[in-house]
């Protein structure tokens, strides 16, 4: 079943799947926020009449009167003669409307310190800080790289900069300099805000000198950053650069904070945000204001549960992802939700923080990801046991299929055998999410997302468009507009109709294998294309294989993903060096170009595992064959090598992976 994840999708076989359900309970039921079933109906009838009711839940500076232009496909407008400003519902509005004294972050550093930000106290400082980045000469329209660690400022900057109708982009703090040149160039962006560093694992991880190296890096392009803003966290030494560099206490004490919110074109970008593709260019996923913030509040709300006079919501999202976007900042804030932030990992000081943290906030809504689930299964449920988590009733799960022993795990150990799961499946591109149980309605099925969520169309289909019929495999197709759809690449309209629209016409194509079970509810299998699924990010072989290939030493390199009993699927790099290189030696090799991929993409791409090898697998005419790479990488014997230009290559490939485990135990 999940198994299957990244078998070659004309192989998706079905599997008969049985097992128990778990309806809501009687008393879930009663209070959730959608109960009644015939909300799928009502909405299927008229999506965009459903849609544009959910859109008027939020404050619109001016209303719109259009709901959806598909007249341009793949090109959509939501709500386009409206105009609205995303900061002002996210905070202004809840303060307004006499909530300011409620806790919008509950803010916990890793060492221990922390810090409650109410409604008003946001409010009261994303205003100075749009205000001084009006001062830097921010304006609508502009584009804004924010590389920061997971503190409140990253919060407030982000909202200060879309409250001015310009762009953020976020970049993860585990990206390299490189990486994040590569991402201020392509989005032009005119400031960069970042901190000293961040808390990870118990010490600063820096990330100024980062940003340092990358304005400096000579790529044949010239950048466009006026300044760099820093917000000191870490308190480690940073060079500031005299006319560029300014620290954002200095600054923000020295503004008031007077701003009012303008509304901006409901089409107006809001953000940009990065995502590997097949190709070793990282693709700009571009996403604007009305439409998005529509889809996330109400996905957010609904499918969660919120209570936001009650509850208190945590996702361990990192802000440097869409799931930090969309159920972090913009979701919850736009729905006053009071919600946990936390800067730091799991396992600090010890595997009990997290659990520590739910005891201490009393949190009640928790959305994390498998491969976290994974770990802690592994250290044991002593851990967890430790502390009171009770006031759990919700838990969410997002970023691969989450196999069945961990959906019972995460059931029974974290939800007490009560709480409903939310397995929703989503991507960067859909902006929100698409497909999910809604807990006081579904009848949960542990390992699969089952269904789309009222008002979104989603089919499985063969190669050639057709649907597959329950109990069959095929391709994930979503076959009408959505509000939170990704309007386009940044700067690439091509690549952007080539990704997700040449391929079933008008139908967007996600790029994962599905099969629909005999009730007609979706399992995902995973990544059809050259993307592996790590941790629950998303990495191209290309761009990994790109990087080795940049080492001086190698001549040539093939990534796979492997599945890994933790992270999903973990990289592995089969290298063939240069004959003539004398730099790497069979010790050295492996450890150097870890190393070389962490450095030049990021520690996330950092490979499991490097084979130096002689030969790659390749067909006749050239193309390397990754599955039976991936094969071998996973320990399974090797299948039909027979349209393999040379037969043996695998072999010596095989003995090649098969001794590194053996030399292991
Ligand atoms: C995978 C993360 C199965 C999928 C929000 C998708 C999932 C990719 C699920 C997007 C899920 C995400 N079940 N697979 N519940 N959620 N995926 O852009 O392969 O980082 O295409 O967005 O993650 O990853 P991204």
């Amino acid at each position: 079943m999940v198994s299957n994840a990244n078998h070659d999708h004309g192989m998706i076989e079905s599997h008969p799947l049985e097992g128990t359900t778990y309806p809501p309970s009687a008393e879930f039921a009663a209070s959730a926020n959608i109960n009644d079933p015939a909300v799928y109906w009502k909405a299927a009838e008229d999506p965009e009449a459903y849609w544009a009711t959910q859109a008027k839940e939020l404050h619109w500076h001016k209303p719109f009167t259009k709901t959806l232009d598909w007249s341009n496909p793949p090109f959509a407008k939501w709500f386009y003669d409206g105009e609205i400003n995303v900061a002002y519902n996210c905070v202004d509005r809840h303060v307004e409307a006499g909530h300011g004294d409620r806790v919008a972050i509950h803010w916990e550093g890793e060492p221990g310190d922390t810090r409650k930000v109410t409604y008003e106290e946001l409010l009261f400082e994303v205003k100075r800080a749009a205000v001084l980045l009006e001062s830097l000469g921010v304006t609508a329209g502009d584009r804004v790289a924010i590389y920061m660690p997971m503190i409140p400022e990253a919060i407030v900057a982000m909202l200060a900069v879309v409250r001015l109708g310009a762009a953020h982009s976020v970049v993860f703090g585990g990206f390299s300099a490189e990486s994040l040149r590569a991402r201020i160039e392509d989005a032009d962006a005119k400031l960069v805000i970042t901190a000293d560093g961040g808390y990870r694992k118990g010490k600063v991880s820096p990330l100024k000198p980062l940003v340092d190296e990358a304005l400096a890096l000579e790529t044949g392009q010239k950048h466009n950053v006026k300044n760099v803003l820093v917000v000191k966290r870490g308190d480690n030494p940073v060079d500031m650069v005299a006319d560029r560099d300014l620290w954002w206490h200095e600054e923000i004490a020295q503004v008031e904070a007077q701003h009012e919110a303008k509304g901006f074109n409901a089409e107006n970008p809001l953000f940009i945000l990065y995502t590997s593709g097949t190709t070793g260019k990282p693709k700009g996923i571009l996403h604007t204001s009305g439409g998005y913030l529509t889809q996330a509040a109400y996905t957010h709300k609904n499918i969660f549960d919120l209570k936001p006079e009650v509850d208190v919501y945590w996702c361990t999202a990192d802000i440097g992802w869409i799931t930090g976007h969309s159920y972090l900042v913009y979701g919850p804030l736009a729905n006053g939700a009071t919600q946990v932030v936390y800067e730091g990992t799991p396992d600090t000081p010890d595997w009990g923080r997290w659990w520590s943290i739910i005891e201490k906030y009393g949190v009640t809504i928790f959305y994390t990801a498998p491969t976290a689930i994974r770990s802690f299964m592994k250290i044991g449920r002593q851990e967890v046991q430790k502390y009171d988590l009770s006031t759990i009733r919700v838990l969410g799960s997002v970023g691969e299929p989450i196999n069945p022993e961990a959906w019972n795990w995460y059931h029974d150990v974290i939800g007490g055998g009560t709480a409903p799961i939310v397995d929703t499946w989503w991507q960067t591109e859909t902006g929100a999410i698409m497909i999910s149980p809604l807990p006081g309605l579904t009848s949960l099925k542990p390992g699969s997302a089952q269904v789309p969520i009222p008002g979104v169309t989603i089919d499985v289909v063969d190669d050639t468009g057709n649907h597959v019929g329950h109990g069959n495999g095929g391709l994930l197709v979503i076959q009408k507009p959505w509000p939170s759809m990704v309007r386009n690449i940044w700067g690439d309209p091509e690549r952007f109709k080539e990704t997700y629209w040449s391929q079933f016409g008008d139908q967007y194509f996600a790029g994962d294998g599905a099969r629909l079970d005999d009730d007609g509810d979706i399992w995902l299998l995973g990544r059809v294309d050259d993307v592996m699924n790590v941790s629950g990010h998303r990495l191209s072989t290309a761009e990994i294989e790109s990087a080795l290939v940049g080492h001086t030493s190698v001549a040539e390199s093939a990534v796979v993903g492997a599945s890994d009993e933790t992270t999903g699927q973990a990289v592995v790099a089969f290298v063939i060096l240069k004959a003539n290189q004398t730099e790497l030696t069979e010790e050295n090799a492996e450890a150097e170009l870890k190393a070389h991929v962490a450095k030049h993409i990021g520690a996330i791409a950092r490979p499991r595992q490097v084979f130096i090898v002689h030969e790659l697998p390749k067909t006749r005419s050239g193309k390397i064959m990754r599955r039976l790479l991936r094969d071998a990488a996973e320990g399974r014997d090797i299948g039909d090598t027979t349209t393999l230009a040379d037969t043996m290559v695998m072999q010596t490939i095989s003995q090649r992976v098969r001794d590194e485990r053996d030399a292991k135990k």
